[in-house]
Formats: structure tokens, sequence, C-alpha cells
């Protein structure tokens, strides 16, 4: 509790309002898009700042994501709604995001409405904690008139869910595990790189709840897991080697360390006890047929996250291709270009 304090104290004090935690008007506004990891963050080193056992780096999609509305009001509790309905205060999301804003109240009495609609129109399985937090996080800096930057709002966004802290940006982001014990390098920033040919696959499996959140996961990998003690140097190394083809404009090497990456940390859930399993039937036919048209030559690879969906990477030459392939087969997907909207 002290550190968690410390910490945002800390954050705040380079604030543009010398009263930090005084609203400067009636309602914040913010909005932040989710992020597909290419390289994983999978294990806390540190669980009450939400440290990260090693870095990762990720990709952005515009134009799905979260819009959130922050609003001061007199009441005894939070009013949280979700995509225009109000969530009971004993909801998981409720409970956690009231618990975050605590942070931010000038006294304890004070309560805010939270309006938040994602813009995820298929609800293609795409995590909404990390587009969530970010855009709570640009909000509370809109509402407070904080003005702070991008990567000092990416600290405060990781406090409330890590993956969070990659959402702040558009495009590449790298998070940086950091060395610091209290936490203040560990944010993420954007790689100025951009890849207009740059394709992403959503192949839709199952949009049900997950059966264990990736909190609960990651914790009960790292406690249970042998496997797990190899994750953190491949980790390490992954993510330098997707960083480098990043810059060189390398499309298959970061697809295959991306491919590589996802499923050796699946192989470390399932290697848990009791074994976290997020892969239903369905997973596996859509990966055999990624890995099928590999073979035909159709440059095309997959990652996936602590759910049952695959998400592709692919280059726009081969969208036609893979779209007629997934579609013969009877599997859903949808095409995105985070570099042109
Ligand atoms: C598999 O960011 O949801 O998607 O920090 O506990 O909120 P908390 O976890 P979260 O974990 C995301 C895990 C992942 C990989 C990734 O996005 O890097």
């Amino acid at each position: 509790q002290k550190r968690q304090a410390a910490f945002i104290r800390h954050l705040l004090q380079s604030s543009k309002n010398s009263s930090p935690l005084t609203p400067q008007k009636a309602c914040g506004v913010g909005t932040a898009p989710v992020n597909i990891a290419l390289s994983k963050y999978w294990g806390k080193r540190d669980k009450a700042l939400n440290l990260p056992i090693n870095g990762s780096v990720s990709i952005s999609l515009p134009g799905l994501g979260t819009e959130t509305r922050l609003k001061p009001i007199n009441a005894e509790k939070d009013r949280i709604s979700l995509n225009g309905k109000p969530l009971a205060d004993n909801a998981v999301f409720a409970e956690r995001l009231s618990r975050f804003l605590d942070w931010f109240r000038d006294d304890r009495e004070s309560a805010f409405e939270v309006e938040t609609h994602n813009t995820v129109p298929t609800a293609a399985g795409l995590a909404s904690s990390a587009s969530g937090y970010a855009a709570l996080v640009l909000a509370l800096d809109d509402l407070f008139d904080w003005q702070l930057p991008k990567e000092t709002l990416s600290l405060l966004a990781r406090f409330g869910s890590g993956s969070a802290s990659r959402s702040l940006f558009n495009g590449f982001a790298i998070w940086h595990r950091g060395s610091r014990e209290d936490g203040l390098d560990s944010f993420a920033e954007p790689l100025q790189v951009e890849w207009p040919d740059l394709t992403i696959g959503l192949v839709k499996v199952n949009t049900g709840e997950k059966p264990v959140g990736s909190t609960a996961g990651m914790q009960q990998t790292v406690e249970t897991c042998d496997l797990y003690q190899s994750w953190p140097q491949q980790a390490e190394r992954d993510l330098q080697t997707i960083i480098n083809a990043i810059k060189s404009n390398d499309f298959s090497t970061m697809g295959k360390t991306a491919e590589h990456n996802a499923l050796s940390m699946h192989a470390t859930m399932i290697a848990t006890w009791p074994p976290i399993v997020y892969w239903q039937p369905e997973s596996l036919s859509a990966m055999q047929l990624v890995w099928s048209l590999r073979e035909q030559n159709i440059e095309v690879y997959f990652t996936m996250d602590a759910g049952p969906n695959l998400k592709l990477l692919l280059q726009e030459k081969d969208r036609a291709a893979v779209q007629k392939a997934f579609q013969e087969r009877g599997i859903g997907i949808e095409f995105l270009h985070p570099f042109s909207g």
C-alpha cells in the first residue's frame, strides 16, 4: 500500500495542476486502442507495482478500443457502465476499476461515474483491459488537467493492467521491463516505424468468458510451472529479435518469432498445475490451416493471448489468399490494417 501510494504521488508531482486531485472540468474523456503483443508479457516480478518479469512489444489496432467518460459525482459509490449497461458493484471488472480509482479521489467520500464503451465490433476475443485502463488514465489526465507525457500515463496505466501500458500509443510499442525497484523505468514507448503493408487477421473462435483471467493465469504459471524457468530468457531474446526485425522491415523474422513466442507462452500455461489450456478444437484447426498455407508459400503467422482466438500476421499482398482459405473451411476471419485506419 505504501509503495503504491508513493508511486502514484511521485507520478503526479510533474502534473501541470498544482492540486492534481482537484477536477478541472465536469467530465474527462479518453480513448485508447487495443493492442496485440508480438512478444508477450507473462509473469510479474512485483505484484503491488505490477512490474513484469520480462519486457514486451505490441502493435495497436486503431479503430478498435475503448472510449471512457469520467465524471465526479455526489454519490456513495462509483457508477460504472459498460456499453450502456450499468455494472453491479460486485462485478469483478467494476470492483477492480473502483479500487484503481481509489488512488485518485481527493477524499474517501468522492465517487465517479464511469461510462465505458468498447468499439470492438465483433468482440473478437481482444483483451479490453488494455484499452480500458489506457482510456481511463487518459480520461483522468483530461479531468484533472495533469497534461502528463504519454510515457508517464503509461506508468499509471500499467498500475491498472500491465498490457494497458502499451495501449497509450498507436503502431508498435515497447514496454520496458525496467530494473528499478520503484518501477519508474517500466513504461512503454512507441517504436517510430510504420509498416503500411502489415495486415492483422482476427480469427474468432469463441467470445465466451475466459476460464482463467490473465492475472491469475500468469501467477499460477510462475508458481507451479517448471518450464517457466526458461521463459524470461527466451522472452527477452524474442523481444530483441522482434524489435530488430521491425526496424529492418523483416516481416518473416517478426512473424516467426512472434508465433514461436506465443506457442512457448502457451506451453508454460499448459505445463502449469492445474493446467490452463485456452485452446479450443477450432483454435488448433486454425493453427493447422496457417501451417498449411505456409507450406504453400503464403506467408502468414499467428499469435494468441489468454484465450482461444488467433490473431494472424500477414502482408496485404496475401490477404485475398488467406481470406479464401479460411472462408472455404467456414472459419470466420476479419482483417485490420494497423497503419491505415
Ligand atoms: C497474454 O495485462 O491482462 O495478453 O497486468 O495482470 O492485468 P495484468 O495482466 P494483462 O496480461 C496480458 C497477458 C497477455 C500477453 C500480453 O498482452 O503481453
